[in-house]
Parts: structure tokens; C-alpha cells; sequence
């Protein structure tokens, strides 16, 4: 059954003192089933986190059309933006509101992005791994009917971001969340995503879609995540390749 259904024919930024007004996006049209996770890739700068604010409801000027499931949409921005002299705990009551079990949703999702004793941290105070596990509680704190994803893993170390990439895969699988997970690099893509949207460079637009062929369990094994990427690669480089051969 279909969720989310985005029609966008194209995004402009207005003018802006002496900056020329600018094209951001391109036609992009694609659909999302409930507890599908959909990854969006393309190079920096072609508009994924536009596009998202798009989905999100953010930013209502654009052409074209969006489709959204009920409230709430879960957002995790591509800066964590929490309220730094708050603490955890506050940062989700915030977006909760006044819910009977309020408390007891708080106290689970920080369970859940493996924070249990984060509650009276001041946000200030965390690393950018932890701001960012904060940041994914706050979003499924609500329950939410689509959870954004904006690039949750970049200036992690490695170890750091393959662990919160597991994390993200197993509390997305575990609640069936439908998920969209913009990011630059395919490979997380492929980890987490069943279908890959892949954008042209700026403006973006859709140039196709690739679907990833991982059973659950292989997601979790580095090897068939590799054999799975090199595969998708060439598949990604044919779109953007055939796409060069056609005017814009
Ligand atoms: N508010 C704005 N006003 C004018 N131009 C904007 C605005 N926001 C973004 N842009 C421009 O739109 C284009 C797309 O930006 P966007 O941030 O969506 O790209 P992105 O794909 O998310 O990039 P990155 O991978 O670096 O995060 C860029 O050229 C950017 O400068
Ligand atoms: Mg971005």
C-alpha cells in the first residue's frame, strides 16, 4: 500500500539579494509503501536535503505534488539541532507533548538508541555520536507514520557509523518503519535500503531506481554488503552515464 507519493516537477530558490535565483531540483516522482525503506543518493549539493524538506512539509513552495501519510513525520536532520541547554530528556519531551506516557516512551527510545542513562544530560554535553542517537530517539519518540533521514551517519569514525548504521537497520526493521534515507554513499544505501533512488548532480531529478537484493540477515555481513555495492555501483554509474547522453 502506498504512503507516500511524490510528484515534484521542480524547486526553485527565489532570488535573493545579489544571489540569481536558482534551480534546485528537477522532476522527481517516485512512491514509498508502508515499511519500505527507500534510500535517495546523488552527489553533494543536487538537493537531498531539499527534497526532504519537501517531503517533510517543510517548505510548501515548490511545483508539483505530495502525497503524505497522517502526522507525525519523523525528521532526522542533517545537523542533530537539538536544544543544546536542555536536557535529553527534555529534547524529546518537546516534540512529544503532553501524552499520559510520556515518560515512559522517553525513557524507552533512549533504551532503544542504546542511551538508557542520557535522560539529565545536558545536550551540550554529548559527542556527535551521541547527539545523533539523541536526535533518531527524538524522531521515533512519536511513532511516526515516515521517518527522514538526512545523511544520520556523516562525520562519524568508522566504527562509530557502522554501529549507529546497525542500530538505525535494527530499530527500522524491528517497528517496520517506513523509512527515507538520503545519503551520499551507496553502500549505506544498500545496507539499509530495499530501493535506491538514484539524483542527477544539480538540479537534481530522478535518473532511476535500483532495487537492492539482500536478504535480511545479509545486511548484516560486511562481504555480501560489498558484493551487493560493486554490483549496485555499475548499475548506479549506467543511469548517471545514459542520463549524460540526453539532453536535461
Ligand atoms: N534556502 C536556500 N536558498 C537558496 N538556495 C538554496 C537554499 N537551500 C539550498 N539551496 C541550494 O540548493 C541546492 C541544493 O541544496 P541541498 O542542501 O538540498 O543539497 P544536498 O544534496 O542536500 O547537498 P549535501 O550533499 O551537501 O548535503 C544547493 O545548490 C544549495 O546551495
Ligand atoms: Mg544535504
Amino acid at each position: 500500500m502506498t504512503t507516500l507519493l511524490v510528484d515534484v516537477r521542480a524547486k526553485r530558490f527565489p532570488p535573493v539579494g545579489s544571489a540569481p535565483a536558482r534551480q534546485a531540483l528537477g522532476p522527481v516522482r517516485f512512491s514509498v509503501r508502508r515499511g519500505e525503506r527507500v534510500a535517495i543518493v546523488g552527489p553533494s549539493g543536487c538537493g537531498k536535503t531539499t527534497l526532504l524538506n519537501l517531503v517533510a512539509g517543510l517548505d510548501p513552495d515548490f511545483e508539483g505534488r505530495i502525497e503524505r501519510p497522517a502526522p507525525p513525520i519523523g525528521y532526522v536532520f542533517q545537523e542533530p539541532r537539538l536544544l543544546p541547554w536542555r536536557t535529553v530528556a527534555d529534547n524529546l519531551r518537546f516534540v512529544l507533548g503532553d501524552v499520559p506516557d510520556a515518560e515512559t516512551r522517553i525513557a524507552r527510545a533512549l533504551a532503544e538508541v542504546e542511551l538508557p542513562d542520557a535522560a539529565p544530560v545536558y545536550a551540550s554535553r554529548l559527542s556527535l555520536g551521541m547527539a545523533r542517537r539523541v536526535a533518531l530517539a527524538r524522531a521515533i519518540v512519536v511513532r511516526p507514520s515516515l521517518l527522514l533521514l538526512d545523511e544520520p551517519f556523516v562525520s562519524l569514525d568508522q566504527p562509530t557509523g557502522e554501529r549507529l548504521r546497525l542500530l538505525v537497520l535494527e530499530l527500522l526493521e524491528k517497528h517496520a518503519i517506513t523509512a527515507l534515507l538520503v545519503t551520499h554513499d551507496l553502500r549505506e544505501a544498500v545496507m539499509l535500503a530495499e530501493r535506491i533512488l538514484v539524483l542527477s548532480a544539480s538540479p537534481g531529478r530522478l535518473l532511476g531506481e535500483l532495487e537492492v537484493a539482500l536478504e535480511p540477515g545479509a545486511r548484516r555481513d560486511p562481504a555480501s554488503v560489498d558484493a551487493e555495492h560493486l554490483r549496485l555501483r555499475a548499475a548506479a554509474r549506467a543511469l548517471v552515464e545514459a542520463a549524460a547522453e540526453l539532453p536535461a
